[in-house]
């Protein structure tokens, strides 16, 4: 599948009002403060084009905070979190933390502002961290004082890469990308991720997902790269896919007893989602 080049140069980046960003466009969507009229216009520009924007990014939320749950029942205490965004409620330290009193995360993004709101509001919490860092530089990232210093890769630890690797949008970058932080990982360690990757069978929703990348890529600092299911499979290498496996956004292990997957959706039909174990 055709890729758009990297819109963004490597590196962390400096905070910029005047041009919007995935990470407060997306604070925008899930109806955060954190975010500029630049980000607002860009996001309402997008939801002209894909109306749904808001449930799929809000689906993925949910998606995130489930899987940590699921991860803390594992036993995991440690936690990766790369292109983890502007915080909001309901994020992963407080989910671990909740669920396993000590959990470690390490929260780690390009976008300055996503960093500068993440330190205003972990400040004293000794047991997580903000890097300011690319996570397309894996070296840079592992050997941080904020992750060596943290993260004991001896042990257990789940890297969560979810709603970001559509911005890699070079496939070649985004495999090794993710191969050279699994390939650190334990046995007994996790790798989560969501992706955004329509529908292949149907026409419609590749064209409107085309229609809303190219909204999208054309007001956002950053490109989204759309994928296959069977590209975003391929991330996951040899780890153990936990059940049910790769799945659409909301049918990740629900936790509302009365769901039910509802097929007219077509934000649920939007992006995929699965949690590999290393073996
Ligand atoms: C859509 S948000 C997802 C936030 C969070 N992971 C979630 O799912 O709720 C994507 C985030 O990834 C960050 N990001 C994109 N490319 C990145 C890169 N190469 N390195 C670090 N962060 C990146 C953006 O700045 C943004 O905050």
């Amino acid at each position: 599948m055709p890729t758009e080049p990297d819109s963004r140069p490597h590196g962390p980046h400096a905070s910029d009002p005047t041009v919007a960003t995935a990470a407060r466009v997306y604070d925008y969507m899930l109806g955060g403060t954190h975010n500029y009229p630049v980000d607002r216009a860009a996001g309402a520009q997008t939801l002209r084009s894909f109306p749904l924007a808001t449930l799929v990014a809000r689906y993925n939320r949910e998606f995130l905070q489930r899987a940590v749950r699921f991860l803390t029942g594992a036993g995991v205490r440690q936690f990766l979190d790369l292109g983890s965004g502007i915080p909001t409620a309901g994020n992963v330290h407080e989910i671990a933390q909740a669920d396993a009193p000590g959990s470690r995360v390490v929260y780690v993004d390009y976008e300055e502002d996503a960093v500068a709101f993440g330190r205003e509001i972990l400040a004293g919490d000794a047991d997580t961290r903000v890097l300011h860092a690319d996570l397309r530089e894996p070296d840079a990232v592992l050997d941080s004082p904020e992750v060596s210093g943290l993260l004991d890769f001896g042990k257990p630890v789940a890297v969560l890469m979810v709603s970001v690797l559509h911005f890699v949008t070079d496939d070649a970058e985004a495999l090794e990308v993710v191969r050279r932080y699994t390939s650190r990982l334990v046995p007994g360690s996790y790798f989560a991720l969501s992706h955004l990757a329509p529908p292949e069978n149907s026409d419609r929703s590749l064209a409107l997902q085309r229609e809303t990348n190219k909204v999208y890529n054309s007001s956002v600092a950053e490109n989204l790269a759309i994928r296959s299911r069977a590209q975003v499979r391929e991330f996951f290498g040899d780890a153990e896919l936990v059940p049910p496996g790769l799945v659409l956004l909301p049918d990740w292990r629900p936790e509302d007893p009365s769901y039910l997957p509802d097929d007219e959706d077509a934000s649920r039909q939007m992006g995929v989602a699965g949690v590999g174990r290393i073996v």
